[in-house]
Protein backbone atom coordinates (compact mmCIF):
# COMPACT_ATOMS: atom_id res chain seq x y z
CA UNK A 1 0.00 0.00 0.00
CA UNK A 2 1.41 3.26 -1.12
CA UNK A 3 1.53 6.29 1.39
CA UNK A 4 -1.61 7.91 -0.21
CA UNK A 5 -3.67 4.98 -0.08
CA UNK A 6 -2.56 4.86 3.10
CA UNK A 7 -3.25 8.49 3.96
CA UNK A 8 -7.16 7.86 2.00
CA UNK A 9 -7.66 4.74 4.47
CA UNK A 10 -6.32 5.68 7.91
CA UNK A 11 -5.52 8.92 8.52
CA UNK A 12 -2.31 10.10 9.46
CA UNK A 13 0.20 7.84 7.98
CA UNK A 14 3.21 8.41 10.69
CA UNK A 15 1.34 7.78 13.38
CA UNK A 16 2.66 5.05 15.43
CA UNK A 17 0.14 2.66 17.00
CA UNK A 18 1.43 1.93 20.56
CA UNK A 19 2.72 -1.38 21.28
CA UNK A 20 4.65 -3.08 24.41
CA UNK A 21 7.91 -5.02 24.28
CA UNK A 22 6.87 -8.64 25.54
CA UNK A 23 10.47 -10.06 25.47
CA UNK A 24 13.95 -8.96 24.65
CA UNK A 25 17.54 -10.59 24.67
CA UNK A 26 21.34 -10.22 23.55
CA UNK A 27 21.71 -12.57 20.37
CA UNK A 28 25.51 -10.92 20.52
CA UNK A 29 27.73 -8.40 21.79
CA UNK A 30 25.75 -5.54 19.89
CA UNK A 31 22.28 -7.36 18.07
CA UNK A 32 19.13 -7.53 20.49
CA UNK A 33 16.32 -9.28 19.51
CA UNK A 34 12.61 -7.67 20.29
CA UNK A 35 9.46 -9.07 20.39
CA UNK A 36 7.00 -6.63 20.55
CA UNK A 37 2.93 -7.20 20.60
CA UNK A 38 0.36 -4.21 19.53
CA UNK A 39 -1.71 -3.07 22.65
CA UNK A 40 -4.66 -3.54 20.32
CA UNK A 41 -5.50 -6.53 19.35
CA UNK A 42 -7.27 -5.15 16.24
CA UNK A 43 -4.48 -3.62 15.41
CA UNK A 44 -2.20 -6.62 15.71
CA UNK A 45 -4.26 -8.62 13.78
CA UNK A 46 -4.47 -5.89 10.86
CA UNK A 47 -0.99 -5.56 10.74
CA UNK A 48 -0.54 -8.46 7.61
CA UNK A 49 3.19 -8.01 6.17
CA UNK A 50 5.26 -10.55 3.75
CA UNK A 51 8.83 -11.61 4.38
CA UNK A 52 11.34 -8.80 3.66
CA UNK A 53 9.13 -5.78 4.35
CA UNK A 54 9.59 -3.22 7.63
CA UNK A 55 8.12 -1.03 10.01
CA UNK A 56 9.23 1.87 11.67
CA UNK A 57 9.89 2.02 15.65
CA UNK A 58 9.69 4.53 17.73
CA UNK A 59 11.07 5.42 21.20
CA UNK A 60 9.11 8.40 23.45
CA UNK A 61 12.23 11.25 22.95
CA UNK A 62 14.71 9.15 20.86
CA UNK A 63 12.67 9.24 17.40
CA UNK A 64 12.12 6.61 15.39
CA UNK A 65 14.22 4.52 12.48
CA UNK A 66 13.02 1.38 10.30
CA UNK A 67 13.87 -2.29 11.08
CA UNK A 68 12.82 -5.49 9.06
CA UNK A 69 10.73 -7.44 10.47
CA UNK A 70 12.23 -10.59 11.83
CA UNK A 71 9.38 -12.95 12.22
CA UNK A 72 7.19 -14.38 9.72
CA UNK A 73 3.86 -13.45 8.63
CA UNK A 74 2.56 -16.90 9.08
CA UNK A 75 3.20 -16.34 12.99
CA UNK A 76 0.77 -13.37 13.39
CA UNK A 77 0.43 -11.43 16.93
CA UNK A 78 3.54 -11.00 18.03
CA UNK A 79 7.01 -8.93 15.72
CA UNK A 80 9.66 -9.86 16.20
CA UNK A 81 12.74 -7.67 15.13
CA UNK A 82 16.77 -8.29 15.36
CA UNK A 83 18.50 -4.78 16.50
CA UNK A 84 22.44 -3.16 16.11
CA UNK A 85 22.70 -0.72 18.12
CA UNK A 86 23.91 1.89 15.82
CA UNK A 87 23.21 5.81 17.62
CA UNK A 88 20.26 7.76 19.26
CA UNK A 89 17.54 5.28 18.51
CA UNK A 90 18.96 2.27 18.90
CA UNK A 91 20.36 3.22 21.66
CA UNK A 92 17.40 4.12 23.58
CA UNK A 93 15.81 0.88 22.76
CA UNK A 94 18.68 -0.91 23.98
CA UNK A 95 17.74 0.67 27.15
CA UNK A 96 14.45 -0.35 27.26
CA UNK A 97 13.13 -3.50 29.44
CA UNK A 98 10.44 -5.96 28.83
CA UNK A 99 7.32 -4.47 29.06
CA UNK A 100 7.98 -1.05 28.07
CA UNK A 101 6.09 0.84 25.08
CA UNK A 102 7.30 1.95 22.31
CA UNK A 103 5.18 2.77 18.99
CA UNK A 104 5.46 1.48 15.18
CA UNK A 105 4.09 1.69 11.92
CA UNK A 106 4.53 0.15 8.79
CA UNK A 107 4.52 -2.48 7.08
CA UNK A 108 6.16 -0.75 4.66
CA UNK A 109 8.42 -1.57 1.29
CA UNK A 110 7.56 -3.88 -1.20
CA UNK A 111 8.49 -7.89 0.69
CA UNK A 112 9.64 -10.71 -1.00
CA UNK A 113 7.53 -11.81 -3.76
CA UNK A 114 5.92 -14.84 -2.02
CA UNK A 115 3.49 -15.62 -4.34
CA UNK A 116 5.83 -16.02 -7.11
CA UNK A 117 8.24 -17.54 -5.18
CA UNK A 118 5.56 -20.46 -3.95
CA UNK A 119 6.46 -24.20 -5.80
CA UNK A 120 10.36 -23.05 -6.69
CA UNK A 121 13.56 -23.99 -4.68
CA UNK A 122 14.58 -21.41 -2.10
CA UNK A 123 18.65 -20.55 -1.61
CA UNK A 124 18.76 -18.05 1.19
CA UNK A 125 22.04 -16.99 1.76
CA UNK A 126 23.01 -14.64 4.73
CA UNK A 127 25.72 -12.79 6.03
CA UNK A 128 25.61 -11.25 9.59
CA UNK A 129 23.06 -9.03 10.25
CA UNK A 130 21.03 -9.69 7.11
CA UNK A 131 19.62 -12.59 9.24
CA UNK A 132 16.77 -10.01 10.22
CA UNK A 133 14.80 -9.65 7.00
CA UNK A 134 16.17 -13.35 5.74
CA UNK A 135 14.59 -14.92 9.22
CA UNK A 136 11.28 -13.95 8.27
CA UNK A 137 11.42 -15.35 4.82
CA UNK A 138 13.11 -19.28 5.64
CA UNK A 139 10.75 -19.26 8.56
CA UNK A 140 7.46 -18.57 6.40
CA UNK A 141 8.91 -21.37 3.76
CA UNK A 142 9.11 -23.49 6.85
CA UNK A 143 5.71 -22.89 8.07
CA UNK A 144 4.18 -23.72 4.88
CA UNK A 145 6.67 -26.08 3.81
CA UNK A 146 4.59 -28.79 1.26
CA UNK A 147 4.13 -25.43 -0.98
CA UNK A 148 7.99 -24.54 -1.76
CA UNK A 149 10.48 -27.17 -3.11
CA UNK A 150 14.25 -27.19 -2.03
CA UNK A 151 15.48 -25.26 0.52
CA UNK A 152 19.15 -23.86 1.10
CA UNK A 153 20.56 -22.05 3.12
CA UNK A 154 24.11 -20.80 3.56
CA UNK A 155 24.95 -18.46 6.74
CA UNK A 156 28.18 -16.55 7.35
CA UNK A 157 29.28 -14.67 10.38
CA UNK A 158 32.23 -13.07 11.33
CA UNK A 159 32.99 -15.57 14.69
CA UNK A 160 30.84 -17.91 16.36
CA UNK A 161 30.07 -15.60 19.12
CA UNK A 162 28.50 -13.06 16.43
CA UNK A 163 25.91 -15.82 14.54
CA UNK A 164 22.88 -13.77 15.09
CA UNK A 165 20.21 -16.99 15.98
CA UNK A 166 23.04 -19.30 16.25
CA UNK A 167 21.00 -22.09 18.24
CA UNK A 168 18.30 -21.72 15.92
CA UNK A 169 20.18 -22.46 12.68
CA UNK A 170 22.08 -25.21 14.34
CA UNK A 171 18.73 -26.69 15.07
CA UNK A 172 17.94 -26.39 11.30
CA UNK A 173 20.49 -28.36 10.79
CA UNK A 174 19.01 -31.28 12.41
CA UNK A 175 15.69 -30.70 10.16
CA UNK A 176 15.84 -33.47 7.40
CA UNK A 177 13.73 -30.59 5.09
CA UNK A 178 16.10 -28.46 4.09
CA UNK A 179 20.24 -27.91 3.91
CA UNK A 180 21.97 -25.74 5.87
CA UNK A 181 25.71 -25.11 6.19
CA UNK A 182 27.19 -22.28 8.19
CA UNK A 183 30.35 -20.73 8.55
CA UNK A 184 32.88 -18.09 10.24
CA UNK A 185 35.44 -16.16 8.69
CA UNK A 186 37.59 -17.15 11.85
CA UNK A 187 36.98 -19.38 14.72
CA UNK A 188 38.86 -17.58 17.42
CA UNK A 189 36.98 -20.67 19.93
CA UNK A 190 38.69 -23.66 18.96
CA UNK A 191 35.24 -25.76 19.29
CA UNK A 192 33.43 -24.27 15.88
CA UNK A 193 32.26 -27.24 14.33
CA UNK A 194 31.35 -26.35 10.73
CA UNK A 195 33.02 -24.21 7.97
CA UNK A 196 35.77 -21.60 8.83
CA UNK A 197 35.52 -19.47 5.56
CA UNK A 198 33.92 -16.65 4.19
CA UNK A 199 29.91 -17.22 3.17
CA UNK A 200 31.36 -18.26 -0.38
CA UNK A 201 33.09 -21.30 0.51
CA UNK A 202 29.85 -22.44 1.44
CA UNK A 203 28.69 -23.03 -2.20
CA UNK A 204 30.59 -25.97 -3.18
CA UNK A 205 28.69 -28.07 -0.54
CA UNK A 206 25.37 -27.26 -2.18
CA UNK A 207 23.50 -29.72 -3.18
CA UNK A 208 22.65 -30.03 -7.00
CA UNK A 209 21.07 -26.84 -8.13
CA UNK A 210 17.85 -26.54 -10.56
CA UNK A 211 18.55 -22.77 -12.09
CA UNK A 212 15.71 -22.15 -14.01
CA UNK A 213 13.75 -23.52 -10.76
CA UNK A 214 15.68 -21.26 -8.43
CA UNK A 215 15.13 -18.33 -6.28
CA UNK A 216 17.86 -16.81 -4.53
CA UNK A 217 17.93 -14.17 -1.94
CA UNK A 218 21.04 -12.71 -0.30
CA UNK A 219 21.19 -10.08 2.27
CA UNK A 220 24.44 -9.21 3.79
CA UNK A 221 27.25 -6.54 4.36
CA UNK A 222 27.93 -4.18 0.98
CA UNK A 223 30.73 -6.09 0.50
CA UNK A 224 29.20 -9.86 0.36
CA UNK A 225 27.04 -9.31 -2.67
CA UNK A 226 29.63 -8.52 -5.19
CA UNK A 227 31.09 -12.23 -4.28
CA UNK A 228 27.25 -14.02 -3.81
CA UNK A 229 26.09 -12.81 -7.12
CA UNK A 230 28.93 -13.90 -8.66
CA UNK A 231 27.85 -17.68 -7.39
CA UNK A 232 24.24 -17.02 -7.99
CA UNK A 233 25.05 -15.98 -11.53
CA UNK A 234 27.54 -19.19 -11.69
CA UNK A 235 24.92 -21.43 -10.74
CA UNK A 236 23.14 -20.56 -13.92
CA UNK A 237 20.54 -18.70 -11.91
CA UNK A 238 18.28 -16.06 -14.12
CA UNK A 239 18.53 -12.27 -12.80
CA UNK A 240 15.25 -11.95 -12.55
CA UNK A 241 14.88 -14.78 -9.62
CA UNK A 242 18.50 -13.35 -7.29
CA UNK A 243 16.72 -11.27 -5.22
CA UNK A 244 18.38 -8.64 -2.35
CA UNK A 245 17.11 -6.28 0.20
CA UNK A 246 19.04 -3.23 0.43
CA UNK A 247 19.06 -0.34 3.10
CA UNK A 248 18.77 2.95 2.62
CA UNK A 249 18.92 6.26 4.77
CA UNK A 250 14.90 6.31 5.42
CA UNK A 251 13.30 8.75 7.23
CA UNK A 252 9.51 8.75 6.57
CA UNK A 253 9.17 5.06 4.72
CA UNK A 254 6.14 6.05 2.57
CA UNK A 255 7.36 8.07 -0.22
CA UNK A 256 7.20 11.83 1.11
CA UNK A 257 10.46 13.08 2.43
CA UNK A 258 12.65 11.96 -0.05
CA UNK A 259 15.44 10.73 1.66
CA UNK A 260 15.57 7.20 0.43
CA UNK A 261 15.33 8.36 -3.77
CA UNK A 262 17.46 7.05 -6.08
CA UNK A 263 16.92 8.73 -9.82
CA UNK A 264 13.07 8.21 -10.16
CA UNK A 265 13.04 5.13 -6.99
CA UNK A 266 12.17 5.04 -3.56
CA UNK A 267 13.54 2.48 -1.76
CA UNK A 268 10.78 2.45 0.83
CA UNK A 269 8.27 2.22 -1.42
CA UNK A 270 10.04 0.16 -4.20
CA UNK A 271 12.41 -1.68 -2.37
CA UNK A 272 14.02 -2.52 -0.17
CA UNK A 273 13.95 -5.92 -2.11
CA UNK A 274 15.38 -5.61 -5.63
CA UNK A 275 16.29 -7.85 -8.24
CA UNK A 276 19.35 -8.39 -9.65
CA UNK A 277 18.36 -7.33 -12.78
CA UNK A 278 17.38 -3.88 -11.00
CA UNK A 279 20.51 -3.73 -9.65
CA UNK A 280 22.30 -4.09 -12.70
CA UNK A 281 19.79 -0.87 -14.45
CA UNK A 282 21.10 1.07 -11.38
CA UNK A 283 24.11 0.64 -9.93
CA UNK A 284 23.57 3.05 -7.36
CA UNK A 285 21.60 0.62 -5.66
CA UNK A 286 24.30 -1.29 -3.90
C1 LIG B 1 14.64 -0.76 5.30
C2 LIG B 1 15.63 -0.82 6.43
C3 LIG B 1 15.64 -1.92 7.25
C4 LIG B 1 16.53 -1.99 8.32
N1 LIG B 1 16.50 -3.10 9.12
C5 LIG B 1 17.32 -3.17 10.17
C6 LIG B 1 17.26 -4.30 11.05
O1 LIG B 1 16.46 -5.21 10.86
N2 LIG B 1 18.11 -4.30 12.10
C7 LIG B 1 19.00 -3.29 12.34
O2 LIG B 1 19.74 -3.35 13.32
N3 LIG B 1 19.08 -2.23 11.52
C8 LIG B 1 18.26 -2.13 10.46
N4 LIG B 1 18.30 -1.04 9.65
C9 LIG B 1 19.27 0.05 9.97
C10 LIG B 1 18.67 0.91 11.06
O3 LIG B 1 17.53 1.58 10.54
C11 LIG B 1 19.70 1.95 11.52
O4 LIG B 1 20.73 1.28 12.21
C12 LIG B 1 19.04 2.95 12.44
O5 LIG B 1 18.26 3.83 11.67
C13 LIG B 1 20.08 3.72 13.22
O6 LIG B 1 19.36 4.66 13.99
P1 LIG B 1 20.00 5.33 15.27
O7 LIG B 1 19.15 6.51 15.62
O8 LIG B 1 20.21 4.32 16.33
O9 LIG B 1 21.41 5.76 14.75
P2 LIG B 1 21.84 7.25 14.31
O10 LIG B 1 22.10 8.02 15.57
O11 LIG B 1 20.89 7.80 13.32
O12 LIG B 1 23.17 6.92 13.52
C14 LIG B 1 24.20 6.17 14.07
C15 LIG B 1 25.16 5.76 12.98
O13 LIG B 1 24.52 4.86 12.08
C16 LIG B 1 24.53 5.40 10.77
N5 LIG B 1 23.24 5.04 10.15
C17 LIG B 1 22.01 5.48 10.48
N6 LIG B 1 21.07 4.94 9.67
C18 LIG B 1 21.72 4.13 8.81
C19 LIG B 1 21.31 3.29 7.72
N7 LIG B 1 20.06 3.15 7.30
N8 LIG B 1 22.28 2.60 7.08
C20 LIG B 1 23.56 2.73 7.42
N9 LIG B 1 24.01 3.50 8.43
C21 LIG B 1 23.11 4.19 9.12
C22 LIG B 1 24.73 6.90 10.95
O14 LIG B 1 25.40 7.47 9.86
C23 LIG B 1 25.62 6.93 12.16
O15 LIG B 1 26.96 6.71 11.81
C24 LIG B 1 17.45 -0.94 8.57
C25 LIG B 1 17.45 0.18 7.73
C26 LIG B 1 16.55 0.24 6.67
C27 LIG B 1 16.55 1.44 5.79
S1 LIG C 1 11.92 7.31 3.32
FE1 LIG C 1 10.83 9.07 2.82
S2 LIG C 1 10.57 8.84 0.68
FE2 LIG C 1 11.43 6.97 1.26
Amino acid sequence: MNGETRCREEGNPFLPHPARIVRTYPLTQDVKFFQIRFLNMDQALAFKYKPGQFAMISVLGAGEAPFCLSSPPSRPGLLEFCIRKAGSVTGALFDLKENAMIGVRGPYGNGFPIEQMAGRDILITIGGLGVAPLRSVLLYCLDNRDQFGKVSVLYGAKKPSEMIFREEYFALKERGDLECHLAVDADDTGSWTENVGVVTTLFPKLSKVNPENTYALVCGPPVMYKFVLREFVKLSIPKNQILMTLERRMKCGVGKCGHCAIDYIYTCLDGPVFTYWDVLHMRELI
